[in-house]
């Protein structure tokens, strides 16, 4: 119901609000002494987990444990420590606790966590914060999507997304007048990151590749790689981009930023053009948001958005 959600979107602005500190103190000690012990290497050299990915996770994880009973939970660290996590009908809670580390470790500021919900598989409550550059971004289904201070009321002081001004919900343009962000992700082996980067070149060469014969596509305006999933989808909530995809994500880094991007009237397809609402689409692994588009009459909704598309 309105109302539950409603207190689920309460409950996850009090996560971020837990973990915003931890993850600002983190972030604010990485040049001491003691740094490299932070580090703690993952698959490979480009995956990195930090003490403090797996402290917030505790914390969160505990705090989900405490005040919501039946609920289940699925987070990054958890499921690399090798906890069984599948995804059920049962509400869940899919947390990313750093989205970004490899910029919290860099210091570079495009670092959030991501809390997102599911009910019966479908994202219906997402919360970003990024404790450094103090966004809180917040939507519950059906309910709008917002940009706030951690310390405002998302609805009575924040903006509703996407901005009316100065970026109106304009029509998708032509991919040689957008800005597609995308990311290479942290997979570098030859079969992963060879086509990445012939998509990467396809999207920024006037001249046909010889590495793709015929696959010029009109270059687009720019590319951007914010380095963190949830920061790249919440620069298209708001209007920055108008493109952002990738393949490799895992359900922790998009499930919250779905469901903001769904409410501004914006769309997260999987590599067949179907909206990812359900849990097989959630973990399929491959994205591509399109940022929000209005119909003739002015009106912007996911469905104007998809339209737009074909
Ligand atoms: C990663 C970041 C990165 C993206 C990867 C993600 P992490 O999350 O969002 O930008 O390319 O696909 O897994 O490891 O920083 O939580």
């Amino acid at each position: 119901t309105t109302s539950e959600l409603e207190s689920y979107l309460e409950f996850g602005i009090h996560l971020a609000k837990l973990a915003g500190p931890v993850i600002l103190e983190g972030f604010n000690s990485r040049f001491s002494p003691e740094r490299s012990a932070l580090l703690v290497k993952k698959g490979n050299t480009a995956d990195l987990v930090t003490e403090w990915d797996q402290k917030v996770e505790k914390l969160v994880r505990a705090e989900i444990a405490e005040k919501m009973k039946d609920h289940s939970f699925i987070g990054e660290e958890t499921v690399a420590g090798g906890e069984e996590c599948g995804l059920t009908d049962a509400p869940t809670w899919i947390v990313d606790p750093i989205d970004g580390t490899t910029n919290f470790v860099h210091g570079f500021p495009f670092v959030a966590i991501s809390i997102g919900l599911t009910i019966n598989q479908e994202p219906v409550m997402g919360v970003i914060y990024n404790p450094i550059l103090n966004q809180l971004f917040t939507a519950a289904k059906g309910q709008g999507a917002y940009l706030s201070k951690i310390d405002e009321n998302p609805r009575e002081q924040g903006k509703r997304l996407p901005l009316s001004s100065p970026h109106p919900a304009l029509p998708l343009p032509t991919l040689s007048m957008a800005l597609v962000a995308g990311e290479y992700g942290s997979d570098r082996t030859t079969e992963i990151i060879d086509p990445k980067v012939r998509s990467m070149r396809n999207l920024s060469a006037r001249e046909p590749s010889s590495l793709a014969p015929g696959r010029a596509v009109g270059h687009a305006h720019g590319i951007r790689c914010l380095g963190s999933a949830a920061m790249n989808m919440m620069a298209l909530a708001q209007g920055q981009v108008d493109v952002y995809w990738e393949v490799g994500c895992w359900e922790w880094d998009v499930c919250a930023g779905i469901i903001i991007i769904r409410e501004t009237g914006g769309v997260v397809v999987d590599g067949c053009g179907r909206e990812v609402t359900d849990g097989q689409l959630l973990t399929g692994r491959r994205f591509l948001c399109v940022r929000a588009c209005s119909d003739e009459k002015g009106n912007t909704s996911p469905e104007a958005t998809l339209a737009a598309q074909t």
